[in-house]
């Protein structure tokens, strides 16, 4: 199957009055099981065009696939209900609860699903153990360094068992040796349990892991290499 098929994808902001287009006709297939980097200058429409690929947004036009799902058939709530189903999310800034012990940031979702609660435990605590933090599921982010924050925000994307993980430059606020962690536990993911990975970065290092480098400038895909 495919995770995502775009075609002449656009999106458009309005603002008092004026109009900044993000995307200006993206045509992207990615595949189950891939790895891909989307790269590009600030301003570019990286974040916007992972928006639209999560069900976080809808395009202003052009037609996009999630699942061999149309988006546009989709009401919000099956738009969320394909969401909560098929990608988990990592962001730059972790967003986890701060006042949440770890275990009960990454069981969240699962509340979403209906699971019921003890289920819900005995999944979060194997997604900490899988990012190798059952040391740490008591704490609170705030009681962990970036790089445990991350990991725990990789044990929420994982929970509910995605075909997909996007992940907005999940390495941009951790140092080398924490970023380098957390790009192979994704690596992981992607090699052993087949997850798709769409990440942004700004690091050269960090694209060149992946198996494909998707170039965005300006709206548009200027390259794509793989
Ligand atoms: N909610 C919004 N309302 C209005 N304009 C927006 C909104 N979000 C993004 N934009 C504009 O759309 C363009 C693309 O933004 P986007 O956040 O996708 O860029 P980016 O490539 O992720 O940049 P960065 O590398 O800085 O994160 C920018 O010009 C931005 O100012
Ligand atoms: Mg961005």
């Amino acid at each position: 199957m495919t995770a995502f098929e775009a075609a002449a994808l656009t999106r458009s902001y309005h603002l008092e009055g004026v109009t900044v287009d993000a995307l200006r006709g993206v045509d992207l297939t990615i595949g189950d099981g891939e790895f891909a980097a989307i790269i590009g200058p600030s301003g570019s429409g990286k974040s916007t065009l992972m928006h639209l690929l999560g069900c976080l947004d809808r395009p202003t036009s052009g037609v996009l696939k999630v699942g061999g799902v149309d988006v546009s058939t989709l009401d919000d709530t099956r738009l969320a209900e394909l969401r909560n189903r098929m990608i988990g999310f990592v962001f730059q800034s972790f967003h986890l609860l701060g006042r949440t012990s770890a275990l009960d940031n990454v069981a969240l979702p699962l509340v979403y699903r209906g699971v019921p609660r003890a289920e819900r435990r005995r999944r979060a605590r194997e997604a900490l153990e899988a990012v190798g933090l059952a040391h740490r599921l008591d704490h609170r982010p705030s009681q962990m360094s970036g790089g445990e924050q991350q990991r725990v925000a990789i044990a929420r994307a994982l929970v509910g068992d995605p075909q997909v993980v996007l992940a907005d430059e999940p390495t941009g606020n951790l140092d080398t040796r924490n970023g380098d962690e957390v790009m192979g536990l994704l690596e992981r993911l992607n090699a052993d349990q087949g997850v798709a990975i769409v990440l942004v970065t700004h690091e050269p290092e960090v694209a060149g892991r992946a198996r494909r480098q998707i170039h965005v400038r300006d709206g548009l895909i200027e390259r794509d290499v793989a």
